[in-house]
């Protein structure tokens, strides 16, 4: 990043008056004095403004995205496969997903660079509820309902109680509400499993109040302040 960029992202002052202030021999780069004004800074360089290290405040973002399927939500893949956080190429800022959705499971997914709302939506005490609408083959029965909602085995955990609501049948499928407070690694595909069911298609509609609502797929868009306040709010 250039150099009066960089000072100004720290509250320097402003990109032009940096550049007078690097003039004057005010600021420092790696322990020299830069006056240079078309400097590139790394993450790695140490910056003194007056002999003082300064370093840019980062602005928070929260966005919410519609993952498609045949995507992954680390933000590498050993395997090369397409990771959402290409899909923010706008976001200027490095933006991370909170929590996971498998590669073929699309819908609802956060990403901030706040840590701190990351903690809360993970963190098994605030207990906040997903969304998802599964699409199970064949017919999912009120015994099936009843042993999963309840919690149920999936494999040396047994999950917690949830709701599980039948929406539409037809010869073929079965689709489901699903909604969790928890989030262990294939939670909903594990669930159906335990019941002998395969669940065909996920897809995840809400986290908490915060809602997919008419996003497209591959479509993104900046929390609203009022989605920012009450993810915060989830804090218990
Ligand atoms: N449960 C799953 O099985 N997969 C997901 O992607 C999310 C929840």
């Amino acid at each position: 990043m250039r150099i009066n960029k960089y000072l100004a992202d720290c509250g320097v002052a402003s990109r032009r008056k940096c550049d007078e202030l690097i003039s004057q021999g005010k600021v420092k780069v790696n322990g020299k004095v830069t006056r240079e004004l078309g400097v590139d800074i790394k993450p790695t360089d140490v910056v003194l403004f007056e002999n003082r290290v300064v370093r840019p405040t980062v602005r928070r973002v929260y966005y919410k995205l519609h993952k498609p399927k045949g995507y992954v939500t680390t933000a590498s893949d050993e395997k090369g496969r397409k990771t959402v956080v290409e899909l923010m190429r706008k976001v200027q800022e490095r933006v991370y997903p909170i929590g996971r959705l498998d590669y073929d499971t699309e819908g609802l997914l956060i990403l901030t660079n706040d840590g701190d709302i990351t903690n809360i939506l993970t963190h098994p005490k605030n207990a906040v509820k997903k969304t998802y609408i599964a699409t199970v083959e064949g017919d999912v029965t009120p015994e099936d309902v009843k042993k999963i909602s309840k919690g149920i085995d999936i494999g040396g955990y047994t999950t917690q109680p949830c709701s599980i609501t039948i929406k539409e049948k037809d010869d073929k499928f079965t689709r489901v509400e699903v909604i969790i407070s928890e989030g262990k690694n294939h939670q909903v595909k594990k669930m159906f499993e335990a019941v002998g069911k395969t669940v065909a298609f996920l897809k995840r509609t809400s986290i908490g109040e915060i809602k997919l609502g008419g996003l497209a797929r591959g479509e993104y868009k900046a929390l609203t302040t009022k989605e920012i306040a009450y993810l915060k709010s989830l804090q218990k």
